[in-house]
């Protein structure tokens, strides 16, 4: 089916985005990376709130990271076995990988900057910025990479990789995924809150 592929197509492309989003919170739970999860922000105020808070940690930010640009490297490995079957596959590269987990990891923190900005505490819900923040980040970090990388400083540059169209799939079910997983997350107890 065409909107299968279309789907596919795009999930191939934000996959790195979604390993470095839920990598944070994969590793939360492993004792020997307990020390590591020092908070970002080092504990610093701003106008009566923490910075970032005690949910965006070192730990997250390395492990989100290595994980997305990891995932990426797989996929270069993988992408020419699926190629007769998906001949549009957006390639991936290292460090298209790398710089779609850092914008990712950016948004979210861009994020949490805002709710701590509104008095709202770590783990309150701010629905669709809490799904949206982290893929807003990556295609904001992927766009800025291949306009650079091609010269081309237009809202089309990311059309090198995904149509407008599939941008705005990946919108459309990013908080669907995101819920599922944080569902997930939730049962398997690696967090507190199911959003
Ligand atoms: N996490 C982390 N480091 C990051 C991002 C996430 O350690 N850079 C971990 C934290 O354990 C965090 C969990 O992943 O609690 C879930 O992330 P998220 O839902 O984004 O954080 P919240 O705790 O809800 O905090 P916030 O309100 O700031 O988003
Ligand atoms: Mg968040």
């Amino acid at each position: 089916m065409e909107l299968l592929t279309l789907i596919i197509e795009a999930l191939w492309f934000i996959l790195p985005a979604y390993v470095a989003n839920s990598a944070p919170v994969d590793v939360s739970q492993i004792s020997f990376l307990k020390k590591y999860g020092k908070p970002i922000d080092g504990g610093r105020m701003l106008w009566g709130n923490r910075v970032l808070g005690d949910g965006k940690t070192w730990r997250g930010l390395i492990a989100g990271l290595i994980a997305g640009t990891l995932i990426g490297y797989i996929q270069t490995l993988l992408q020419s076995t699926f190629q007769p079957t998906y001949p549009s596959l957006p390639q991936m590269t290292i460090p298209l990988a790398l710089m779609l987990s850092a914008g990712a990891l950016f948004g979210d923190m861009a994020a949490s900057f805002l709710k701590r900005r509104l008095k709202m505490q770590p783990g309150d819900p701010a629905p669709i910025l809490d799904q949206l923040d982290f893929i807003i980040g990556a295609f904001a970090f992927a766009w800025t990479y291949t306009a650079a990388t091609t010269n081309q400083w237009t809202l089309q540059a990311l059309e090198n990789h995904l149509t407008q169209a599939q941008f705005w799939i990946v919108i459309i079910i990013t908080p669907f995924t995101h819920m599922i997983g944080n569902a997930v997350a939730y049962l398997w107890k690696l967090k507190k809150k199911p959003w």
